[in-house]
């Protein structure tokens, strides 16, 4: 049910200079999802009664993205006017003079921020009854965040940031998370005050607690239980630190949903991804994307599956997938490629380093060794010969070839496309495929084979091949060369 007495502010106009990246801070994923996107899926499980995102730098790319993740989010513009004070400042502009509800602001930096947090902050600030609520956190390493700053009998007094702290206040181990909620009128009140009369240079929304300790309200400030919830990330190193617990978490709950995961350490699981029941992974797996494994596959090791569908008992190993759809009890790898458009049928094999794309294999068939199948079809129950090759490029346009059902293709053949062999047609080693194959034909296209005997003795005399063949003719002397 929406709760109407619920605005929610998330900050996304800061330029994240610490990344060093051209890609907007907020825009770097973790397991598959941009940083961004994690912050609004916790904001959208509260149903706030408005949203309003916050951007300024790069924001058409961050609109785009805030926009796909929870549209009802309603965009403000940050102005020239740096400082997380300031973007706060004016999100409440934007919120209608008539709400008098609570205001949670939330950086878009903490992507493992949870919405039951949230919640326990919600009804703790709603119990109070104080002016603002807000998360903080005990670090063994504090640097760079801002310190709570308690009085002596332990009520918050005021945040003051890393940068414009004293050695004593640098010394508190209690940081302030980024997330805050703050009763709608006196938040309003204490925003005009900000200044930028600070060592950033910036309105700072944390010059809000002291501001309303000034006035005589109170505020609160919540601890979590585990820290590295409500960890901001700044830079890479933090980056990638919460991406490991994030997907730490995913790969919990799949196991606990019944997965069998060998090695997390070296799995690496989207939020998007599903895996059913009874599915193993071995060790160096990344299942990206969308991707959905059904039960009884096993995939892995060391295998990368993007956006792909995995029928039940499948095998999947040593393989790189992308939007392939592999079906039941099919078996891929080791060292298969398998590209976009990839389908492989119920009992269908892709082995030992084949490469397809665009390529469309019917049940139980079946494609072993060496092999590149590219915008092909091929029926059900064929087998084709190691070593082959679909020639669908002509150097200027693609073209397609389609393979009935139970052909058999000997080894090293080429399918010149576009070309239509017939259901059970056979092929012979080494064959070129240039026109069409009736059904139950069999083709052949090379020249038969000429043996010249006694051509090594005559020339090349004294090599090693011609003694061993001239040893061959004295142990066995009717033998025909
Ligand atoms: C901020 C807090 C700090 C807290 C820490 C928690 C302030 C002044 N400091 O510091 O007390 O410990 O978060 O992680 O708030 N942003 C804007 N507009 C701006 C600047 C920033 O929208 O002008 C956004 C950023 O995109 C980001 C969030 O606000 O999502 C926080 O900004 P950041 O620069 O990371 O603040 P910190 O220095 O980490
Ligand atoms: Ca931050």
């Amino acid at each position: 049910m929406a709760d109407t007495q619920l605005a929610i502010v998330v900050l996304a106009a800061g330029q994240g200079t610490r990344m060093k990246s051209a890609t907007p801070k907020l825009l770097h994923p973790l397991a598959g999802v941009p940083m961004i996107g994690h912050v609004l899926a916790t904001a959208r499980a509260l149903e706030a009664e408005h949203v309003i995102a916050v951007v300024r730098h790069e924001r058409d790319r961050l609109v785009e993205v805030i926009s796909a993740e929870l549209p009802e989010s309603v965009i403000v513009d940050q102005d020239e006017v740096p400082g997380t004070g300031r973007a706060v400042e004016q999100a409440v502009a934007a919120i209608p003079e008539s709400f008098d509800g609570d205001v949670l602001v939330i950086n878009g930096d903490v992507p493992l921020l949870d919405a039951d947090t949230l919640a326990t902050l919600l009804a703790r600030h709603r119990a109070e009854g104080t002016a603002a609520t807000l998360l903080s956190a005990i670090l063994d390493d504090a640097t760079g965040y801002g310190r709570i700053i308690r009085t002596a009998d332990g009520t918050v007094d005021y945040i003051v940031e890393q940068k414009d702290a004293s050695d004593a206040e640098r010394a508190v181990a209690e940081i302030n998370a980024g997330v805050y909620l703050f009763t709608v009128g006196a938040l309003r009140q204490q925003l005009a005050k900000l200044t930028t009369d600070n060592a950033q240079g910036e309105k700072y929304v944390t010059d809000v607690v002291g501001l309303l300790r000034a006035e005589g309200l109170n505020v609160s400030a919540l601890p979590v239980s585990e820290p590295w919830l409500v960890e901001g990330v700044n830079d890479r190193a933090q980056l990638s630190a919460q991406a490991a617990r994030l997907n730490a978490m995913i790969i919990r709950g799949w196991q606990l949903a019944g997965v069998t995961i060998q090695d997390p350490s070296s799995t690496w699981i989207d939020v998007k991804a599903t895996l059913a029941p009874d599915v193993t992974v071995k060790p160096g797996t990344q299942i990206l994307g969308a991707t959905a494994i059904a039960t009884g596959a096993v995939v892995g090791p060391d295998t990368t599956l993007v956006d792909c569908e995995i029928g039940e008992n499948a095998e999947v190993k040593r393989t790189d997938a992308t939007l392939a759809v592999i079906g039941a009890g099919a078996s891929v790898g080791p060292f298969s490629y398998l590209r976009p458009g990839t389908i492989l049928g119920a009992d269908g094999k892709i082995g030992t380093f084949v490469e397809t794309k665009n390529a469309r294999i019917g049940t139980g068939s079946k494609v072993p060794h060496l092999s590149y199948v590219g915008d092909a079809e091929i029926g059900e129950g064929s087998n084709i010969g190691a070593g082959s090759i679909f020639a669908n490029y002509d150097g200027v346009k693609k073209h397609s070839s389609v393979v009935g059902s139970h052909v058999r293709t000997g080894s090293h053949g080429v399918f010149v496309a576009p070309v239509r062999i017939g259901d059970g047609a056979y092929t012979g080693a080494g064959t070129v495929v240039r026109k069409d194959i009736p059904a139950g034909a069999l083709a052949i296209s090379v020249a038969p084979q000429r043996n010249m005997p006694g051509w090594v003795e005559k020339n090349r005399p004294g090599t090693a091949a011609a003694e061993a063949a001239l040893a061959a003719q004295d142990s066995n002397p009717h033998e025909e060369n």
